[in-house]
């Protein structure tokens, strides 16, 4: 099967013929038609991830059709249309992944080829309003993104938010789910258009972190914020709690802009702020995350789809921020 390979740290993703075995057990192999790319493969290609394996087939999000099944499969899967879980192994406890934990897509052959073999724990069927494309979008970031609002910082109707980071894939999904929530969303970015585009999706407003004063223009215009969901760190991490209010809860599930520098310790506990960790989630974040989506039929945000062999150029489009929503390998189409 042709899949899209990482060779070693920092080389470009090659198209390569892979070979592609037969599933066993209660594993069902996929004829895969639409993959997405999330950060992780950059970081991966890039050699910033812990328990690099060599050769991957990279890739975490995939939808497609299931055309073989193991001994102990359900057979009746066979034909079905389905998106896979990217978070296998959680494990038995809710509040945390366990030590066999893993991600789909390094070390285990991930979404990026013709053919992917997962466990039947891990397969769902594709919800019916969505596209093959939105529905390869909507897995490991809609995942992140539901964990963080819900289970995490337990987000209610008419609280204010703050995504960071608008154009990432989580950060979007993380803004729609919040509107569906009846939230009052706010947002920053880098880039005015990406601001504006997230106003027109249903933001308040956006404020730009390359500014040095947009503190100050979140306080005036939203006063401040119960919840904030951010995924990049970095220097700005310590003025996200300057525009928490009191009782707030910061979601951290990402560090794309690097080291925090040092945070203000009385304003965490003279003001009651939680800071929550959280990483993907568990199979029943998985399902609620789904079930979310059908009942509010949430489309996920599309930047650009490219075919399997471009794969390379679409990673160069994640790793340089180019994007507004997720980036989409058409693998065998529709
Ligand atoms: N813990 C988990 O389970 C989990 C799951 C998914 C992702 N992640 C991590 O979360 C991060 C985002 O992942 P993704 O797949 O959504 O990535 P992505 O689509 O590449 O998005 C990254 C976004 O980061 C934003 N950004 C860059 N510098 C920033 C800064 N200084 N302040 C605020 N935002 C900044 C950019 O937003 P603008 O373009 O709008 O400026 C960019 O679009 C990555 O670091 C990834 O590894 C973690």
């Amino acid at each position: 099967m042709r899949a899209a390979v990482l060779s070693g740290t920092g080389l470009p993703i090659e198209i390569e013929e892979v070979e592609c075995r037969q599933p066993s057990g209660t594993e069902v192999r996929l004829r895969v038609r639409y993959a997405a790319l999330n950060h992780r493969d950059v970081w991966i290609q890039e050699g910033q991830y812990p328990g690099n394996a060599t050769g991957p087939v990279l890739g975490s999000d995939a939808c497609g059709i299931v055309e073989a099944v193991g001994d102990s499969a359900e057979s009746n899967l066979l034909g079905k249309e389905v998106l896979v879980n990217p978070s296998h192994s959680w494990g038995e406890d809710e509040r945390y992944q366990g030590a066999q934990y893993k991600v789909l897509g390094n070390p285990d052959a991930g979404a990026l080829a013709e053919y992917l073999i997962v466990p039947q724990e891990y397969i769902f069927l594709k919800p019916r309003y969505l596209e093959w494309q939105e529905a390869a979008a909507l897995p490991l970031a809609g995942l992140t993104a539901f964990r963080a609002l819900f289970s995490r910082a337990q987000l209610r109707a008419g609280e204010k938010i703050l995504i960071t980071g608008i154009g990432g894939g989580v950060a979007l999904f993380a803004l729609q789910f919040a509107l569906a929530a009846g939230a009052q969303a706010f947002v920053t970015s880098g880039s005015e258009e990406k601001l504006q585009k997230a106003v027109a999706l249903g933001a308040r407003a956006g404020f730009n972190y390359r500014r040095q004063d947009w503190v100050r223009e979140a306080q005036s215009e939203a006063g401040g914020f119960d919840v904030i969901v951010d995924g990049a760190a970095g220097p700005d991490f310590a003025r996200l709690i300057e525009v928490a209010n009191p009782g707030g809860r910061i979601v951290i599930y990402g560090q794309t802009a690097g080291p925090t520098g040092s945070l203000s310790m009385a304003r965490l506990f003279w003001r009651q702020l939680s800071v929550l960790g959280t990483t993907m989630g568990s199979t029943g974040d998985f399902a609620a995350m789904l079930a979310f989506c059908e009942a509010n039929e949430i489309r996920p945000v599309l930047d650009k789809t490219l075919p399997l062999e471009q794969t390379e150029t679409a990673f160069r489009r994640m790793a340089a921020g180019r994007q507004f929503g997720k980036i989409v390998v058409e693998v065998s189409g529709d």
